[in-house]
């Protein structure tokens, strides 16, 4: 058994007591070393800046640098605990199935069997949204949630991981919902308001538009919002008018590396009966 391996009771569940975690950003590649008790990040998160372009290759290297300098560190998890990796695209069975945000030449990529074969150990892949959705439900703003639950991510693109009963359904692509003739990350994403220069007001307007379309559809128990503008959410949530609770995200810029490592970990887990 790996040195990090934790026993928990008997005949229970086993976790990794530590799990390296990278998220892949338009911008930046952030990697952390996660402690899947707490969801917190242990010692200083290690970045690089997204290479340009950013094909496949030269983000697989930049992503096994950050693993090997993380892996260096004393409390680091062994090598045969995998690495667990967010990318902004659909990801399924490993395979990019989309590139809305990023290099067009990652579709079809399979983005899980060239990340382990370049860092040469097991590395699991899952979206950023849907991996920010994990963080949030297990120890963030969701936890113990139940019924529907959406959190929606606003960067460059929208995100939006769907959880029922703390379930992940995997590759919910609400940012991209056709609303007024727009795919709506376009017009609504934390990105679009810098593009277009408009105050928070304004936004606000847009999110209102955008945020009632989406509860018309799924009618959820509550709507999650993260993304590096939910820093800000003071300017803009208390504008919105739903019937459904809307709140922040709790783990902030640390949900993706949290949510990657978890989604690694929870594989891991043996299945139920
Ligand atoms: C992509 C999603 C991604 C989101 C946030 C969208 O454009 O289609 O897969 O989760 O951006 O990065």
């Amino acid at each position: 058994m790996p040195k990090d391996i934790e026993k928990k009771k008997p005949g229970k569940k086993t976790m990794p007591a530590t799990v390296i975690g990278v998220d892949i950003g338009g911008t930046g590649i952030k990697g952390g070393i996660v402690n899947l008790e707490k969801g917190v990040i242990v010692g200083d998160r290690y970045r690089v800046p997204t290479p340009k372009p950013s094909t496949p290759e030269a983000v697989a290297a930049v992503v096994a640098d950050i693993v090997a300098e993380l892996s260096s560190r004393p409390e680091g998890p062994s090598e045969d605990v995998p690495v667990g990796v967010t990318f902004p695209a659909i990801i399924q069975h490993g395979v990019a199935r989309s590139a809305a945000n990023v290099d067009k030449s990652w579709v079809d990529t399979d983005v899980d069997a060239l990340f382990t074969k370049v860092l040469g150990r097991d590395v699991r892949v899952i979206n950023d949204a849907d991996a920010a959705g994990l963080a949030e439900v297990r120890y963030g703003a969701g936890k113990g949630e139940l019924g529907t639950v959406l959190v929606i991510t606003l960067g460059t693109g929208i995100g939006s991981a769907f959880i029922f009963d703390g379930r992940l359904v995997p590759n919910v692509e609400l940012g991209h919902l056709e609303i007024d003739g727009h795919d709506a990350e376009t017009k609504a994403s934390a990105v679009a308001r810098e593009r277009d220069g408009i105050g928070w007001n304004e936004y606000t307007v847009r999110l209102q538009r955008y945020f009632s379309h989406v509860e018309f559809l799924f009618s959820p128990e509550l709507i999650i919002v993260g993304g590096g503008i939910s820093k800000r959410s003071g300017d803009y949530l208390p504008g919105l008018k739903l019937r459904t609770p809307i709140i922040p995200a709790q783990l902030k810029n640390q949900a993706g590396i949290v949510g990657g490592a978890l989604q690694a970990a929870i594989l891991l887990e043996p299945k139920k009966a």
